[in-house]
Parts: C-alpha cells; sequence; structure tokens
C-alpha cells in the first residue's frame, strides 16, 4: 500500500504549474463517446478517475492513446452500449456516460456509480432530466436499462438544484438530439463552459455556458475536435492552502485569476497577498493566518466545495476561531477526525465545523478518507512540526497528479513509500 512520509513544517516557496482540471476532463472524455473520428485533447491530467474513465470508452469500443499530457480518443467503431459494474464503480462521474451512451447507441446498460462517499449522492436529477429528452429508462437491481430507439427529442428542462453532472448530462445528450433543448437553472462552473467548448469544436451548438440558462440546438452529427483543458481550480486552491499555512511565497503558474475569486477573496481575509500575474496567481503568506468569522460553500461562483477541506487545514493554525459551513454535500467532514489526530481543535455541528487554531500541528500517522479530505491531510502534514504518514492516498491519485514531485519542487520533504 502507497503511503506518504511528510517531514513537515518548512514553508513552501517558488512555482508550481496546475495541471488540467478533472472535473472538466471527465465530461470531456464522456462527450468524446459522441465524435464521429478523432478527439485530441490537450491537458489532460493523468488521474487514476482520468483512466477509469478511459477505460470505460476502450469497454464501448474507442480507441484511446496518450503521448504526454494529449489523450487521443478515436470513436468511429463503438461496438458496445454496456457498461461493466467494476467500471462504473471507480468514479461518480461514470453517470455523465449515460446520456453519451444512449445517444450514440440508442441503448445504454450501466449500474449505479461509485465514487467519493460524501453522504448520499443521488442521481435522481440526471434520471429525470434525461427521461424529459425521451430516453426510457428502468431501474432493475441496481442496474439502469436504458433505451431511446426513437432518438432523443429537444425540451426546456428545469434543473431544481444547479447540480453540475446533470448539467453535463443533458448538454452531451442534447448535443446530436432532435430539436432544441434549454436549461433552466443550470450550474455556472467553468468546468460547464470547458464541456460546452469542446463540444462546439465538433461542431455542436451550445450556446448560455457559464449562465444559468444555456441552450442547445441539436445537430446530426459531431466531427473530429482538438481541444486543451482548463487549469484545475481545485488544484490550485490547494497549493494556496499550503503556501498560506506554511507562511511560504509561490507562484501557481496556469491558474486562471477569474475561476477562484471566491476562494482567494479568503485568503486575503487571511491576511495572505494575492496577486494575479500573467503566468498565475501568486500567493504570500504572513507568518500566521488571521480567522475566517464565516465561510460557506456555495455553488459557482461562490466558494467551492471541492476547495473545503484544504482550507479547513489551513485554518487549524490560524490566529482565532473560524466556522465553516457546507452547504452542498451532507457528509463532508469525515477527515476532521484524522485532522484532530495531528492536534487541530475542530467541532463539527451538522453541517458546520468550527475551527479553533492552535499555535502548531504535529506529525502524526493518518488516513486519506476521500480525495479532498485526503487533500486536508495532506496540507496540515507537510505545515505540521515532525513526521507525518499519510495512509491510503489512492484517493489522494484520484485527483492530483505526481503530488510528491510537485510539492517536493515547492521545497516539501514529501516521499512516497510502499509498505
Ligand atoms: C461535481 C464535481 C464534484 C463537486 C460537485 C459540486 C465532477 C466530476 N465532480 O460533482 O467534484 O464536488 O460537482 O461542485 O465534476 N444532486 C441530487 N440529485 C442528482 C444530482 C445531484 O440531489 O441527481 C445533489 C447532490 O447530492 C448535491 C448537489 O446536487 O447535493 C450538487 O451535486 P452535483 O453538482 O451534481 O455534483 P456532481 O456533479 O456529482
Amino acid at each position: 500500500m502507497e503511503r506518504f512520509l511528510i517531514e513537515g513544517g518548512t514553508a513552501l516557496n517558488g512555482k508550481v504549474k496546475v495541471h488540467g482540471a478533472k472535473n472538466a476532463a471527465l465530461p470531456i472524455l464522456s462527450a468524446a463517446l459522441l465524435i464521429d473520428g478523432e478527439s485530441v485533447i490537450h491537458n489532460c491530467p493523468d488521474l487514476s478517475d482520468v483512466r477509469a474513465s478511459v477505460h470505460i470508452l476502450e469497454s464501448l469500443g474507442c480507441q484511446c492513446h496518450r503521448e504526454g499530457d494529449t489523450l487521443t480518443v478515436k470513436s468511429d467503431a463503438i461496438c458496445s452500449s454496456q457498461i461493466p459494474d467494476d467500471l462504473m464503480q471507480k468514479t461518480r462521474s461514470s453517470i455523465i456516460f449515460l446520456g453519451a451512451v444512449a445517444a450514440r447507441c440508442g441503448t445504454a446498460v450501466l449500474s449505479s456509480p461509485g465514487g467519493c462517499d460524501l453522504g448520499p449522492r443521488p442521481i435522481d436529477l440526471h434520471l429525470s432530466s434525461l427521461r424529459q429528452l425521451g430516453l426510457c429508462i428502468k431501474e432493475e437491481h441496481g442496474s439502469l436499462y436504458c433505451n431511446s430507439e426513437k432518438g432523443l427529442f429537444g425540451t426546456s428542462i428545469y434543473i431544481p438544484i444547479p447540480s453540475v453532472g446533470t448539467t453535463e448530462n443533458i448538454m452531451i445528450a442534447a448535443a446530436t438530439a432532435k430539436g432544441t433543448t434549454r436549461i433552466c437553472n443550470a450550474a455556472r462552473e467553468p468546468e460547464i463552459v470547458d464541456l460546452a467548448n469542446f463540444l462546439n469544436g465538433a461542431g455542436a451548438n451550445v450556446q448560455g455556458a457559464g449562465s444559468c440558462d444555456i441552450v442547445i440546438e441539436g445537430v446530426s452529427s459531431l466531427h473530429s475536435v482538438e481541444h486543451s483543458i482548463i487549469p484545475d481550480r481545485i488544484l490550485t486552491a490547494t497549493y494556496m492552502s499550503t503556501v498560506a499555512v506554511t507562511g511560504g511565497d509561490a507562484l501557481i503558474e496556469g491558474a486562471i485569476p477569474e475561476h477562484l475569486k471566491a476562494v482567494s477573496a479568503e485568503f486575503i481575509k487571511m491576511g495572505c497577498q494575492i496577486s494575479t500575474k500573467n503566468e498565475g496567481i501568486r500567493i504570500a503568506a504572513p507568518k500566521r493566518l488571521s480567522r475566517l468569522k464565516s465561510v460557506k460553500t456555495q455553488y459557482y461562483p461562490g466558494f467551492p466545495t471541492d476547495a473545503g477541506p484544504t482550507l479547513i487545514a489551513a485554518l487549524c493554525t490560524a490566529d482565532g476561531t473560524s466556522t465553516f459551513t457546507e452547504n452542498i454535500f451532507e457528509n463532508r467532514f469525515k477527515f476532521v477526525d484524522e485532522l484532530r489526530r495531528l492536534g487541530a481543535d475542530i467541532k463539527t455541528e451538522g453541517r458546520t465545523a468550527i475551527i479553533d487554531g492552535v499555535k502548531a500541528l504535529s506529525g502524526a500517522q493518518v488516513k486519506c478518507t476521500d480525495l479532498r479530505g485526503g487533500a486536508a491531510l495532506l496540507v496540515a502534514g507537510l505545515a505540521a512540526n515532525g513526521v507525518t504518514t499519510l495512509c491510503d492516498v489512492h484517493h489522494i491519485n484520484r485527483g492530483y497528479e505526481n503530488p510528491v514531485e510537485n510539492f517536493k519542487n515547492l521545497g516539501a520533504n514529501i516521499k512516497r513509500t510502499d509498505v
């Protein structure tokens, strides 16, 4: 089992480059299934979640080839519309394949998806939206049997929650549906805009992505496309937390400031200097961070839920008491028990965490509980005095490419061991 050994307490300084966004790559890979030809996807991160999507594409008959950060997907010879259960279980975003498989093949068979355990993560909105496009879905023994033999038909769909995955599933399914689809109360995340740019590059007609009202005019087919994935804003937020909590100063190359306004605003309140450069974002931290009176996660452009755990890790040694409220997922605080092992003083009350800043954290053996919770422990371990052993790091590998090498480049004392 792979572990990280971290000797913390060193300020992180220098430069680090942000890789492509996991949450943009996953829906784009699913949309690649619709392309009559080749998708050349640049800046595609090499992560275990991305590899899981590639395995799904291959199981459906696509040919995938990676060279450096460019992934090429050939999808002109689809031979199956059934996704094996073990592949569906590897990542929650596998549900985004539903719209793509149904649109491409007319039928789809797949099971309910796996992914991070953040409390109940229903797929009711995905199913009801695709049903409105004319997909007939039967749910039996945990599997979904879908049929769209008469084709999918555009319509107006209101999503009661601006769900990212649901918005993406509709966009993908509607790209080649007959007629016009309107998504009301659509998610506005930058990854939605990236998906729209990929689809439009392939000949789709998607308008309004980035607003809560997206209109898709269905086209008969999508052609070969070349696309570059946007930089990962959640990885950027992780680097910001690490630099902030260790009192460092670093340039995060490639980060798009516009995507990180809500995150940067919190680090400024904590006393960090944030400057926007042509190359990315520079963050310079004070000796001790100030507390944050109240942070709340919200849908974009609000503070992102995925950047919450690493921000909480940074607040563990801030001066004073901070409160953090998680509004998107029900059970996102599993990592807090592990942070306490490092000496953090945190209470949770329902969806709120109350963090009393301590003078310093101290190293211990801790276990990653999920992807972003694992990242929070990595951030805290880099700040803690002494040695931290981080176990179950496969969670971190789902969303962070070469974390050991990248943090080492910033001066961290971290290494990988196999036990
Ligand atoms: C995506 C991101 C994930 C991020 C989340 C919120 C990807 C691959 N993952 O996940 O990293 O944490 O957005 O920014 O992009 N919901 C329902 N029914 C549904 C679907 C969602 O009730 O059918 C609820 C969820 O339980 C949650 C809320 O809607 O409370 C938002 O979830 P959603 O935006 O769909 O998250 P994901 O797309 O799964």
